[in-house]
């Protein structure tokens, strides 16, 4: 809510949700509250990872309750059976399968062995990933997570919150910030800091890594966040997902990314190590974020010069999430934003009707354009009825 007691944000946004690691569907359905929605994330037939609506179509009961057997989605009340794409497929106490009994089905992805899905039936955006980087060059550590009592859209604002980053983070501005709009749905600021902290930590960041960091960060949608901390020695990439929960909390899990080395032995002892290290001192920073967020809300009349970066991110927020900006075409599971070999290029998803960010640098780029085949035929997604 702002001042005026109306959010100009959506409860729930739009984008790319973490499921869980590949791994897990092995055990069997994975749920996902996102907001009051619920989804289920299972293996489907030839390990392929599907996420549905998890209130069964008979009568609700919640399918991330059930199991998975050859590939179908078992109801854990009358054991309605459900393949990947959503359509029920058996019903013991019946030959005849009524129209009704589908679920409505979302695009996946799997990167780096996570499991992602977009909470509408077409992606708003293709998977972002890092500009010239293709997933197969870096390597995941393991995720961290918590939750913090703010609202889902301040989570990005962090980026643009210049103050904060001496305050919270030792971080001392040396740029002047860069902003750009990689898509009209995405927001990124660059800017170079001294790692100016007296801290164990930030001593041995200056000693291995370098005393400044140019660190870039690209908010899609308010959901997915990119960042890019480059030191004269070394880069980390990490990634946050931003899951709204009922009651104005958010949860974030956060994955830290390193770029492979070469040779089998780096690859097989030094990655892991350092991925390892780079995680706890990523996990450290992002912390001194999230035990100074609970609490934080927006309200634009209590906002100073100082902040005229975070408020034009607002801005943009409310005006992507007010309709504002007319959605291109969806794209095909398994597209990414922004990498290379293999991954495609972005893609202008759409144009702000009528808004004039002239703070931006424009860089919308012309993409391939795999669609998405089918997507209309769907029953309602969940929270949407
Ligand atoms: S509620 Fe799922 S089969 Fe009846
Ligand atoms: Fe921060």
């Amino acid at each position: 809510m702002n001042h005026l007691g109306r959010s100009p944000f959506p409860l729930i946004p739009e984008g790319w949700y973490h499921a869980c690691h590949t791994a897990e569907l092995s055990r069997g359905p994975v749920g996902v509250a996102v907001g009051p929605a619920k989804f289920v994330a299972f293996q489907g037939l030839r390990g392929r990872a599907a996420v549905l609506d998890a209130r069964c179509s008979h009568m609700g009961a919640d399918l991330s309750r059930g199991c998975v057997r050859e590939g179908r989605l078992h109801c854990p009340l009358h054991d309605w059976r459900y393949d990947g794409d959503g359509q029920c497929v058996g019903i013991p106490a019946s030959e005849k399968i009524p129209s009704f009994a589908r679920q409505a089905t979302f695009p996946t992805a799997e990167i780096g062995g996570h499991v992602l899905f977009s909470n509408t039936l077409r992606a708003p955006f293709p998977v972002p990933f890092y500009d010239g980087v293709s997933p197969e060059a870096l390597l995941p550590a393991a995720p961290f997570e918590f939750v913090v009592d703010t609202p889902w859209y301040m989570i990005g604002a962090n980026a643009f919150d210049l103050q904060h980053f001496r305050v919270a983070h030792d971080r001392t501005l040396r740029s002047t910030p860069l902003l750009e709009s990689p898509s009209p749905l995405a927001r990124r600021i660059t800017a170079t800091y001294d790692v100016s902290g007296t801290s164990w930590r930030d001593r041995l960041t200056r000693r291995f890594s370098g005393d400044q960091v140019v660190m870039s960060v690209t908010v899609w949608g308010g959901v997915n966040i990119l960042v890019t901390a480059t030191f004269r020695r070394t880069t980390s990439y990490g990634m946050v997902f931003v899951r709204p929960l009922e009651g104005g909390r958010t949860h974030l899990r956060n994955i830290v990314w390193i770029p492979r080395r070469r040779g089998v032995v780096a690859r097989a002892v030094l990655d892991p190590l350092d991925a390892w290290v780079r995680r706890h001192f990523i996990r450290a920073f992002v912390m001194d974020d999230a035990t100074r967020s609970d609490g934080v809300r927006y309200n634009p009349a209590t906002l100073i010069e100082a902040d005229e970066e975070m408020s034009r991110y607002f801005e943009w927020l409310a005006r992507i999430s007010s309709g504002e900006v007319t959605k291109g075409e969806p794209h095909a599971q398994h597209d990414f934003v922004g990498g290379s070999g293999g991954v495609l290029p972005r893609h202008e998803f759409g144009s702000i009707g009528g808004a004039d960010d002239s703070s931006v640098a424009g860089d919308t780029g012309n993409g391939s354009d795999d669609r998405r085949p089918d997507a209309g035929n769907q029953p309602a997604a969940p929270g949407t009825d």
